[in-house]
């Protein structure tokens, strides 16, 4: 939140006198902020859940925001500017806050390019705008010894080495959200995908997939596990940026870390070659898949 409150404060001057839309309002912080800091024109805050938006409205009303925020309580994609109660102008900056693990996953971006398409002028302002997904090779050995290997061997004569078999086929079925220590990581991090908000084509990505091809080389000797991906993203030109990697302080996002199934002794400056793909398996749902085919 205070990296999207730095933002705002740093946009006031492309704000000031504007049509905002906030899309997945929640509890309104956003547009409040907005409305304190900006002076907009005015703002409308989409929420879809009823309840939040119900919420929301309070919130507004016990901050005294109320002529300057209207909550309409509706899935964005079913607004129009018919929902507009000040005038018919199309809004010029898009607020949200749509991200999920790994950037996509679960998130609302479709929605946002959504606004930005139907509910906007050209060219309006994104906060965020640009956004990238980062990777790097990731070791796991204190796991490894910890959570898998102690099952190797018999507790007080029994065997229990099922646990251990049933804990790796778990960590390997689904990415695992957790917070990666700088330490594990054997490679410098690298860009795997850029978005660019203003550019992304609401048709292309996320219906279609994301793959690229990486060549992250060690630069420490260790036990290669996995892949771990995170995001930054950054708000037009005000220098803001919001950023999860483990080299920042741990945020709800955490980390995402792709085992792959084996455990692997590397030693340093190797590059580890390997192509990311994210995919969306049935576009009417917003879960995604993560395949890493080395
Ligand atoms: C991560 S929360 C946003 C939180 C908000 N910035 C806050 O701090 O309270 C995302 C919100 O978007 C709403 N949402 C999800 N899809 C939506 C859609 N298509 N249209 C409108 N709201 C949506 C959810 O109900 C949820 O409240």
């Amino acid at each position: 939140m205070e990296s999207y409150s730095r933002a705002i404060e740093a946009s006031k001057d492309l704000i000031e006198g504007k049509i905002v839309v906030d899309v997945g309002s929640g509890t309104g912080i956003l547009s409040m902020i907005c409305a304190k800091v900006c002076n907009p024109k005015h703002i409308y805050a989409v929420e879809a859940n009823r309840y939040i938006a119900d919420m929301s409205r309070l919130i507004i009303e016990q901050n005294g925001l109320q002529d300057k925020i209207t909550v309409i309580n509706k899935p964005v994609e079913e607004v129009d500017i018919d929902d507009w109660k000040h005038g018919t102008e199309k809004a010029s900056v898009i607020i949200s806050e749509w991200m999920g693990f790994y950037l996509v996953h679960e998130s609302m971006l479709e929605s946002v390019l959504w606004a930005r398409d139907f509910l906007c002028g050209p060219d309006p302002l994104m906060l965020p705008s640009h956004c990238r997904i980062w990777s790097a090779v990731v070791s796991n050995e204190k796991f490894r010894n910890e959570e898998l290997e102690i099952w190797a061997n018999p507790v007080c004569g029994v065997d229990m080495s099922s646990i251990g078999m049933a804990r790796a086929v778990e960590l390997t079925s689904a990415p695992q959200i957790e917070v990666l220590d700088p330490s594990q990581l054997l490679s410098a991090p690298q860009v795997a995908f850029e978005l660019d908000l203003n550019r992304l084509d609401r048709m292309g990505f996320p219906c279609t997939p994301l793959k690229t091809q990486m060549s992250l080389k060690t630069e420490s000797e260790g036990v290669f596990s996995s892949i771990g991906i995170w995001f930054d993203v950054s708000f037009g030109s005000t220098g803001v940026v919001l950023d999860t990697s483990p080299f920042h302080p741990s945020t709800h996002w955490k980390q995402t870390n792709v085992f792959l199934g084996c455990w692997a002794q590397v030693p340093a400056g190797i590059p580890i070659d390997f192509t990311l793909i994210i995919s969306r398996p049935d576009p009417t749902e917003r879960q995604y898949t993560i395949t890493i085919e080395t």
